[in-house]
C-alpha cells in the first residue's frame, strides 16, 4: 500500500523533489500546491499532474496523508503547524522554523497527534555524514573530543547567490528592509553533523559575530536587526566535547556545507576541498571521493531513485524523499524527526543571542529525546 502526498512550494529547491516523489514506488498519488499560478500551471504540464491545489489552506482541506512543505524559510514554523493540526504527516524543508516558540509548539504538536514530522536536512545525508556516523556507531572514534563544521554561501551576485535566493524567496514582497537574516538562525546544514554523528547535543554556547565595513546587506535597520553576515560559535555539548560552528554569508571563494573535522580519542575524520582523511592509531588513509560515495549508496533507497544519487546536493534529496515515504508508510519515527530537527535549530537562535550580547556563555534549552513512537 502507498500513500498520497502532496508537494507545497515548488520554488527552486521544492520543484526538484517532484520528481523523485513521483518515481518513489510507495507514492500511490502526488498532487502539487503553490499560491502561484505560474508555476503551479508550469509544474503540472510539464510532470502531467491532475490534482494541483492553489494554496496549503486548500490542500489541508483534500484527504492527502502527507504534505511536503517546501515553502519560504520564514513560513515553515506556521505552515508546518497549520499541516499537523489539519492531521497531514510533514516533510518540511530547512530550517524547522524561525523561532524557538515554533520549534517548541512543532514539537509539542507531534508529540500530542502522533502524527510524522521530518525535516529535510540535507547534510544528513551527505556521503562524509554517514561515513562518519558509521565510524561511530562501530566505536572507532573512541570518546569524541571536537567538532568542526560549517555552512559557506556567500550573498554575491553570482548565480547561487544569497542574494538572488532572497529576492526570489520574497518575490513582489522583496525590498531592501527583508535583508539579513542572522546567519545563526539557519545553521542545521552545519550542526546536524555533529549532533547526528555524535548523538549528543549542544549544552551551552559562546559566539561572535563578523561585521563587513559598510554592509548594505547585513544591517541593524532590517526587520532582522542584525549587523552580523558572518558568525562562529563554540559550543559545549552534552558528551564533554567541542563543536566549532561556522555560519559565512561573506566569503570568498569558498561555498559548502562541510565536516571539516571529527576528532576523537582513537580515530579522526577531515575533510576540506582537496579531499577527505580517516586517521586512526594504525594509520592514516585519504579517501577518495568514490570510496565515500560508497557509503551512501549502501543506505536504502528504492531501485527507481538510484538515477538520483548524484544530483542535488549530492543526493540527498532521493534519500530525503525515501527516508520520509518509508516512515509514513511503516508508521515509523524518521531519523530526523521533530527532536532530532530541534537540536540541529535551537542552537543557532541562543548562538545569535550570544554574538549580539559579545560572546557571554548562555544554556541552551533542549526539548529531549522522542517518545517512543505511538499513533
Ligand atoms: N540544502 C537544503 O536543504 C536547501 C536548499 C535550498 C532551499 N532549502 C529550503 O527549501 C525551501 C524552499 O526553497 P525554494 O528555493 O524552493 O524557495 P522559493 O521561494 O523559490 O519557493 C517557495 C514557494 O512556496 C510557495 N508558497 C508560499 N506560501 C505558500 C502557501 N501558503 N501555499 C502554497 N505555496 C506557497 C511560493 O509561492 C513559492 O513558489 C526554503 O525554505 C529553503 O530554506 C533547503
Amino acid at each position: 500500500m502507498g500513500i498520497s502526498l502532496g508537494l507545497v512550494g515548488l520554488g527552486m529547491f521544492g520543484s526538484m523533489f517532484i520528481e523523485l516523489f513521483m518515481k518513489h514506488p510507495d507514492v500511490e498519488r502526488l498532487a502539487i500546491c503553490d499560491v502561484r499560478k505560474d508555476r503551479l500551471e508550469h509544474y503540472a504540464k510539464k510532470y502531467d499532474i491532475a490534482e494541483t491545489y492553489s494554496s496549503l489552506d486548500e490542500i489541508c482541506q483534500s484527504d492527502i496523508e502527507a504534505l511536503a512543505i517546501f515553502t519560504q524559510h520564514w513560513l515553515h514554523g506556521p505552515h508546518v503547524l497549520k499541516a499537523l493540526k489539519e492531521g497531514k504527516h510533514v516533510l518540511s524543508a530547512v530550517p524547522m522554523a524561525y523561532s524557538i516558540d515554533e520549534c517548541i509548539s512543532i514539537v509539542n504538536m507531534v508529540k500530542e497527534t502522533g502524527l510524522i514530522y521530518m525535516m529535510g536536512e540535507t547534510s544528513y545525508f551527505r556521503p562524509e555524514s554517514i561515513f562518519c556516523r558509521k565510524k561511530a556507531e562501530k566505536g572507532e572514534f573512541g570518546e569524541f573530543i571536537q567538532c568542526r563544521a560549517e555552512y559557506f554561501h556567500d550573498v554575491g551576485e553570482y548565480p547561487h547567490g544569497l542574494w538572488r535566493v532572497l529576492i526570489n524567496r520574497w518575490g513582489d514582497l522583496w525590498s531592501l528592509d527583508k535583508t539579513g537574516d542572522p546567519p545563526m538562525w539557519y545553521p542545521s546544514h552545519s550542526i546536524c553533523f555533529p549532533v547526528s554523528v555524535m548523538k549528543a547535543h549542544m549544552v551551552e554556547v559562546s559566539a561572535l559575530g563578523y561585521i563587513y565595513p559598510n554592509d548594505d546587506f547585513f544591517r541593524v535597520d532590517t526587520i532582522y536587526r542584525n549587523p552580523f553576515c558572518n558568525e562562529t560559535a563554540l559550543f559545549k555539548m552534552s558528551n564533554g566535547a567541542v563543536a566549532i560552528i561556522s555560519e559565512f554569508r561573506r566569503i570568498g571563494g569558498i561555498e559548502v556545507e562541510r565536516v571539516s573535522g571529527i576528532y576523537g580519542t582513537e580515530g579522526s575524520f577531515e575533510s576540506n576541498l582537496a579531499g577527505a582523511v580517516w586517521a586512526d592509531k594504525r594509520g592514516k588513509g585519504i579517501l577518495k571521493p568514490e570510496e565515500l560515495k560508497e557509503w551512501q549508496l549502501r543506505e536504502p533507497l528504492p531501485e527507481s531513485l538510484r538515477p538520483y544519487v548524484n544530483v542535488g546536493h549530492e543526493g540527498a534529496e532521493a534519500y530525503i524523499v525515501h527516508e520520509f515515504v518509508d516512515s509514513v508508510n511503516s508508521n515509523r519515527l524518521p531519523r530526523i524527526n521533530a527532536w532530532e530537527a530541534a537540536r540541529y535549530c535551537i542552537p543557532g537562535f541562543i548562538a545569535h543571542q550570544s554574538a549580539l550580547s559579545g560572546g557571554r556563555w548562555f544554556k541552551i534549552p533542549d526539548l529531549g529525546e522522542p517518545p517512543a513512537y505511538r499513533k
